[in-house]
């Protein structure tokens, strides 16, 4: 059975680690839950890793309503978080709730937003209406990226102070736990210290209350994207080539199917088949013989 949101949070009262990791489909959601990892996040990341967009900004609802549901179908042991896309909460609180809702049917447990201060009021809403929110701050990959691009936060004093409130604020709120991304771990350990929710880091050092990794970082499913916080645990992506080039080799070869790949029929079918063909055969000569001979009479 999936953890409750209560049973996540109580893990920080008990200074148990959270675990969690990004899934999109029903394999990914299944080796999580295997796994027992705690928290399955269906990324907006899935714009990136799945449907190969620049960034996580042009990821659409529909498209991750499809991830969601195969992650549902997937998984039974882990909580599942639904990553709002960029444009499906900013605009319209009725819009955001009413988008939310949809991840909730769908069988996730909760939905992510990215934001500080801004996000507040809608938190609250959510929250009101029953529907677990986890926050988001640091770098927000839906619009810090189109300023700074891909930066460090908190570096500065003021930087600190301004994630340090936004935490604070976004508790009060009503959030149940909150995503803190490529902050540093000076200031991610002193949000999780002060903080009665869980926190989870990425790239935030292990001060933070649990930990989130992309799901195709950690297995190396890609050949030439490797950022400092990604600890891969496999080389997937030179793994799997490895196999497909295999494949083709023994294709080409003939090596591939071999017996033990095919079904045979049984020897009595196998014998009225054969001499179906052969009649088939002789019927057919004899006839083209006939025609052959017609021809040559009414030439
Ligand atoms: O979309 C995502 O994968 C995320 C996590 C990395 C926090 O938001």
């Amino acid at each position: 059975m999936s953890p409750s949101i209560r049973d996540i949070q109580e893990k920080k009262t008990r200074s148990e680690k959270i675990a969690v990791l990004t899934a999109y489909d029903l394999t990914s959601a299944k080796i999580c839950d295997e796994a027992g990892i705690d928290i399955a996040l269906v990324g907006d990341s899935a714009g990136m890793v799945v449907m190969g967009y620049p960034n996580t900004i042009s990821v659409t609802m529909e498209e991750m309503l499809v991830f969601c549901r195969s992650v549902v179908n997937g998984s039974k042991n882990s909580l599942i978080v639904a990553d709002m896309p960029f444009g499906s909460y900013q605009f319209d609180p009725k819009l955001a709730v009413a988008n939310a809702i949809k991840f909730i049917k769908l069988g996730c447990h909760a939905v992510k937003i990215e934001g500080g201060l801004e996000v507040l009021k809608l938190i609250r809403e959510m929250t009101n209406f029953g529907i677990p929110v986890m926050g988001h701050i640091g770098l927000k990959p839906q619009t810090t990226v189109l300023w700074q691009g891909y930066k460090v936060q908190g570096k500065t004093f003021d930087s600190a102070k301004a994630l340090y409130n936004q935490a604070i604020e976004i508790e009060k709120a009503g959030a149940f736990s909150l995503v803190l991304e490529l902050v540093t771990k000076e200031v991610s350990s002193e949000i999780s210290r002060s903080l009665t929710i869980p926190t989870i880091g990425i790239g935030s050092g292990s001060g933070c209350d649990g930990q989130v990794l992309v799901y195709h970082d950690l297995l190396g499913l890609f050949d030439n994207f490797k950022p400092k916080f990604v600890k891969r645990y496999l080389e997937s992506f030179s793994l799997n080539l490895e196999a497909v080039k295999k494949y083709k080799s023994e294709i080409n070869s003939g090596i591939f199917p071999g017996e033990e790949h095919s079904f045979s029929m049984s020897t009595e079918e196998s014998i009225k088949f054969t001499n179906y063909i052969s009649t088939l055969r002789n019927y057919n000569i004899t006839n083209r013989n006939e025609k052959q001979k017609e021809q040559i009479r009414h030439a």
